[in-house]
């Protein structure tokens, strides 16, 4: 083993160009087949006195999995840019650092959502099943119609990197862009759109509502009965975000009532293997997390999770450092 060489681990196979360099200038041992379970990882990294770990949401650190984090480990470096599989503070309390991947992923979760919004509200999962099942009769002028997205009326929770992606895409649409955020951002960010402080206010005037939050414990289940009933009756709901942020239970109900007309989810409160009445809804567009899923920026990920590792093993400032 060469010393010159920063010892990882990595709990999943990552993109061919990553491998490629892992494999150049990195000791770590081969690639898994499957994604390694926490225990598994910080058992290799003691083997292997690996000083950084590379892990994604399918090996979470919680406060117990972090008093098992081998003293060689100096940086678990996630290749996400959600942290809420990992316990932040456990972690640096332990002395360790922690890197995310932000930016890298902003356009392919934004462009995801505007996929789950236009395939939600054009009613993509009862068309390609008709498709599917052998397309054998016209559709009649007042059959199984959509609702039009352009120039309607989008809020966005979050303004964020992705919310204001979002937020340029919708632009392009002819929407009204209405926001709600802690902070109201500069006018050059806001782009003419509108900032409501409160959530309740914002919700009765959004024909389409699209996540962008990050999961936690102050975000959960954010939408709920009580939220969803604020929105017009027959509105679109996306979230790309995280499950979490959302009361299933009253989603199903909302979405069997018609409350809420359709809706385009990314994630879910359990994943894998999601709730089987919400996604066998007829009027749920969904997909198997995969916002951030291209070659291009599953790519640029793990390069941007190596380069932390390279900045931390020569001592520099990491790229994108995470703070507790
Ligand atoms: C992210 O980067 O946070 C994606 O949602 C994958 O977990």
């Amino acid at each position: 083993m060469s010393v010159s060489r920063p010892r990882i681990i990595r709990t999943v196979r990552l993109p061919e160009e990553a491998e490629k360099r892992i494999t150049a200038s990195f000791d770590a041992p081969p690639p898994p087949s499957s994604p390694l379970s926490t225990e598994e990882v910080f058992r290799l990294a003691a083997e292997t006195k690996a000083q950084a770990v590379l892990v994604t949401n399918s090996s979470p650190v919680r406060a117990d999995d972090a008093a098992l984090i081998p003293e060689s480990v100096g940086l678990i470096a996630t290749v996400s840019v959600g942290l809420d599989h990992l316990d932040v503070k456990a972690i640096t309390d332990r002395g360790i650092l922690i890197s995310n991947t932000p930016d890298v992923l902003t356009d392919c979760n934004a462009d995801l959502t505007m996929l789950l919004i236009l395939a939600a509200s054009r009613r993509m999962t009862e068309y390609t099943k008709i498709i599917r099942d052998g397309w054998k009769r016209g559709l009649g002028m007042d059959e199984l119609l959509g609702i039009r997205v352009s120039g309607k009326t989008l809020g966005i929770v979050g303004m964020g990197r992705i919310g204001q992606a979002v937020a340029r895409r919708a632009r392009g649409f002819g929407m009204t862009v209405l926001y709600n955020n802690r902070r109201r951002l500069d006018p050059q960010k806001e782009q003419g759109a509108t900032w409501f402080e409160n959530l309740e206010d914002m919700l009765p005037q959004c024909d389409i509502l699209t996540l962008h939050l990050p999961g936690g414990p102050e975000s959960d289940s954010l939408i709920n009965a009580a939220t969803l009933s604020l929105l017009p009756r027959g509105a679109v709901f996306v979230n790309a975000a995280r499950g979490r942020l959302v009361d299933e239970d009253a989603l199903i109900e909302a979405l069997t009532s018609g409350q809420i007309a359709a809706a385009g989810l990314d994630v879910f409160r359990n994943e894998p293997d999601p709730d089987p009445r919400l996604i066998s809804l007829p009027n749920v567009f969904a997909t198997p997390h995969i916002g951030s899923a291209t070659r291009e920026t599953r790519t640029d990920m793990g390069m941007l999770a190596l380069d932390n590792v390279e900045a931390f093993v020569q001592g520099k400032p990491l790229l994108t450092p995470v703070t507790a």
